[in-house]
């Protein structure tokens, strides 16, 4: 593909480059020229590149690992080693094209490369423990202020990841990340800008991915939103804003973070990243006046496999988590206008005279009799992101309440 030769153009395959050759993760953050470093910088050649090229972004990585030699990859390793590193990215006249701040992260675990050459590879052993399948990474959550997304991106900072918290709700996404940050032992929690449903802000929103660390392992798109309505009555408009936000919204993201994703792999292609939609029980079976949200997240499952069979080639896995409901998230248990308080006063359910009487039907659907919660989802991310061996599944966590065929 075609690219421009600019800092956010290289982020992505140097942060893969290093990953790969130097076998260190860490953020690769654009440095303006004034920014000072705390040791002296490390320069590379990038032979017969030009700042503001359109080129070949096969012949940019090429260039730029020709820069990185075995003896380069080695001196950032041990730069690294010792801290922040500053790389400085140049043209063979000695013209400034990029400068760099990394800074390091924990080691990725060696287990979760994809390059399985046979049986008994370090590759197909079992994991250490769940968590440090994510250790060292850095995950994109849409959707991340609140519900289902908090939980992921709580979960993901917990075990020792770097998260981006994107939301469209700014303020929130900032107070939730502050939060994070300090009540975890992730080494960085950022919030970030993003109307899903819109292609500029998606595009921004990983123009700052790619300008801040560099690249990304793991992206969840997870914003989603719920407009219940007869077929016989429904309003066109809400159909479509439901449809703009998890179906338009989840080709918006996957496409721009396949873009980045697949920049980082020219540069690391040894390395499987993912890309995990949050779909639905709904995308799986029928919603009763729940049309636009059903076949928002069934044609979203189109997408997945869609994805999953053009994207492996550049070990990008994409798949999807189905939850059942999570009754304690603000969707159903907001007092003002969650689902239980919509459902009690529309009389939904017959007989119910109370939101504990509508939240008690609900839960008798459920074979395990409650409702999911994160952690459920997850246990599915981390099973997701570990197994080198799928791609394209829709994975139900619904407490036996989808079963598939
Ligand atoms: N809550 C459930 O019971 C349930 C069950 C199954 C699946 N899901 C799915 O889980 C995901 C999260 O649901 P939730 O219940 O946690 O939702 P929620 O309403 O609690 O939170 C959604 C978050 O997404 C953000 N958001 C909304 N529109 C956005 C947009 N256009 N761009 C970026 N961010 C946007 C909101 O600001 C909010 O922070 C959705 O995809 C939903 O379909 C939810």
């Amino acid at each position: 593909m075609k690219t421009t030769v600019s800092p956010s153009s290289i982020a992505p395959i140097l942060r893969g480059l290093i990953l790969s050759e130097a076998s260190f993760s860490c953020m690769v953050k654009v440095r303006a020229e004034d920014q000072p470093c705390p040791k002296e910088s490390l320069r590379f050649v990038a032979d017969g590149i030009l700042p503001n090229a359109e080129i070949d972004d096969g012949e940019l990585a090429a260039a730029l690992k020709k820069a990185l030699s075995p003896h380069e990859a080695q001196n950032i390793r041990n730069q690294l080693r010792s801290g922040d590193t500053c790389v400085d990215i140049v043209t063979t006249n000695g013209a400034t094209i990029a400068q760099y701040h990394l800074v390091p992260l924990e080691p990725l675990d060696r287990r979760y490369r994809t390059a399985i050459q046979a049986p008994g590879d370090e590759s197909l052993l079992a994991s250490a423990a769940r968590a440090s399948v994510v250790r060292g990474k850095i995950a994109f959550v849409t959707g991340g202020a609140q519900g289902f997304g908090a939980e992921i991106a709580r979960g993901l900072a917990q075990s020792g990841a770097v998260v981006w918290i994107a939301d469209i709700n700014l303020p929130a996404a900032r107070s939730f990340a502050q939060k994070l940050a300090a009540e975890t032992d992730s080494p960085a929690v950022f919030a970030v800008d993003i109307d899903v449903s819109s292609e500029t802000s998606v595009q921004r929103a990983f123009e700052t991915v790619a300008q801040t660390t560099g690249g990304l392992d793991l992206v969840v798109s997870n914003a989603g939103i719920l407009k219940a309505g007869s077929i016989l009555d429904q309003p066109v408009g809400d159909f479509r804003l439901v449809n703009e936000v998890n179906y338009t919204g989840f080709f918006n993201v996957a496409q721009h973070a396949a873009r980045l994703l697949r920049l980082q792999w020219l540069g690391a292609p040894d390395w499987h990243t993912d890309i995990i939609q949050i779909n639905s029980k709904s995308g799986l079976e029928g919603s009763n006046k729940n049309g636009a949200y059903a076949g928002s997240k069934f044609g979203s499952i189109g997408l997945v496999q869609s994805f999953a069979l053009e994207l492996v080639e550049y070990r990008i896995k994409v798949n999807a988590v189905c939850p059942g409901n999570f009754f304690d998230g603000p969707l159903w248990s907001d007092p003002q206008r969650g689902l239980f308080v919509q459902y009690l006063n529309s009389g939904k359910v017959p007989g119910a005279k109370t939101v504990e009487d509508v939240r008690a039907y609900y839960e008798a659907k459920v074979p395990m009799r409650r409702g999911c919660y994160g952690p459920d989802v997850l246990k599915a991310i981390y099973y997701l992101v570990e197994q080198a061996y799928e791609t394209g599944q829709a994975l139900p966590v619904t407490g036996g309440q989808v079963m598939l065929n």
